[in-house]
Formats: C-alpha cells, structure tokens, sequence
C-alpha cells in the first residue's frame, strides 16, 4: 500500500499562478518580490525601479534557465550560470535574454540582495506536507550557491548546511531562531492560501530568501518538492 507520504498531491507548475494567488494576501504580499510576466518594456521598467532582477521561466526548475540582471552605471550586468556580461545597450541586453528564454514564458521579479557566506548567496528550503490530514514542518535547510553563480540550486553545484548554521554565518546568531520561528509563520500563513485556491495541494517546498537587512523573502513554492 501507498504510505500517503509517498502521494504526490496536487501539482502547480505554474511560478506565475502561485506568485499571483500570494499576492493577495496582505500579510503574505510583502514577502513576495514584485513580480510581472516578462516583457520588453516590462523589463526595462522594473529595471529602472529595482535596479536589480531575476528573471525565470514561469515553469521551470533546478534554477534553469535563470537569468540575473542589475542596472549599473547606466550599463546592464547580466549574469547566468557561471557567464557574466556587460552591456551598454539594452537591445544587446534582451537579445541575450531572448537567446536563453527561446519564447517561453518568463517572469520578472525584482532581485533580493541575498545574504552572502564569504561571498556566495544562500537561501532556505522549507518542506511543509500534509500527512494524516495535518501539515507538518519536514525540514529546513539552507543552500548556498556555487562560487561564481547567483542561484543556490543543488543541481547547479549549491551546496547544503543546516538552516542555523546558515543564518548564523549569512546574518547572525542572535536572529537563528527569530528568523527560522518566521518562516515558520510565513510557511503556515501561505500554505492554508495555496491549498484554499488550489485544493489538493499536499507536498509544499517553500524557497526562502533572507536579504543583507535580515527581511524574509519567499522566491518560489514548489509543488514537487525534492
Ligand atoms: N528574486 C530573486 N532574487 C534573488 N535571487 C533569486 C530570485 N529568484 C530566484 N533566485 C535565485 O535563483 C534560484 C532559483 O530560482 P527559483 O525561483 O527557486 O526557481 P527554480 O524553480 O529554478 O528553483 C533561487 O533558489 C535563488 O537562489
Ligand atoms: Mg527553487
């Protein structure tokens, strides 16, 4: 027999559906980077007003297919996998934007200054599932990105400590169980949204980002979660 841990529960492929449905909650709303679906106009917009994005395919994993960009000194940065570029026209910029989306849809989302360890960013993986018909906390890690990348994706060579050491090294140890005690909160808070707009949800893997200013960002809910 099937343990029910071992069901996959309702699946949302969809990065724009779940960012959408969090932006309505007030008290979720805040934890969410401003996100649109891409744009050429849209792009240089958010540019302009963050100085800093992400832009990532609306389905997509393993932090494939994610592009970082910063506006700076009136040039553009563009980073992907281990390649950095410069460039002074923001034609040149979206040209090589487009050679990586190949037309798929994208989402753009204002870039979290991620809270570094000896220069690589780290985020958090919290895994939330339902099981006996209560959610429960599974575990929560933190990941920090390869040398020389920006996503902290295990495929891409990022690398696993636990969410303590993690934030004890990225932040502070005073904040350890303030912070953790917050993603905890937010997890809650998030989850009985999600699965009230999409029912059968029941396996939930929360990508967190923590800035430099020690503010909690959720960069993505997975559905499938690893
Ligand atoms: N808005 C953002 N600001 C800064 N880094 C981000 C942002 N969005 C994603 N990232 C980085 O890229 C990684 C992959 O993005 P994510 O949205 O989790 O997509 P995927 O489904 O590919 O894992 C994240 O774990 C994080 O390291
Ligand atoms: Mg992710």
């Amino acid at each position: 027999m099937m343990d029910v841990d071992d069901q996959p529960g309702r699946q949302l492929a969809s990065k724009w559906l779940k960012t959408k449905a969090l932006l309505e909650h007030p008290d979720i709303a805040g934890h969410i980077p401003p996100s649109k679906l891409f744009g050429s106009s849209r792009l240089r917009r958010m540019l302009d007003r963050y100085g800093t994005v992400v832009v990532k395919p609306v389905r997509g994993a393993g932090g494939n297919g994610v592009i970082k960009i910063a506006r700076e000194n009136g040039a553009y940065s563009y980073a992907y996998r281990s390649q950095r570029q410069i460039f002074s026209h923001f034609s040149d910029l979206l040209d090589a934007v487009n050679r990586v989306r190949k037309g798929k849809a994208y989402l753009i989302q204002q870039g979290i200054d991620l809270a570094q360890i000896r220069g690589r960013p780290i985020d958090y993986r919290v895994k939330y599932v339902k099981s006996g018909g209560q959610w429960k906390f599974r575990s929560m890690v933190g990941r920090v990105a390869r040398r020389g990348y920006f996503v902290t994706n295990l495929c891409r060579g990022g690398s696993l400590l636990s969410a303590a050491e993690g934030l004890r090294q990225s932040l502070s140890p005073d904040v350890v169980e303030a912070k953790k005690q917050e993603m905890r909160e937010l997890t809650r808070t998030a989850t009985s949204l999600l699965e009230r707009r999409f029912p059968g949800v029941s396996r939930l893997g929360y990508d967190y980002g923590i800035d430099r200013n020690g503010q909690i960002w959720i960069l993505e809910v997975n559905t499938r979660p690893q």
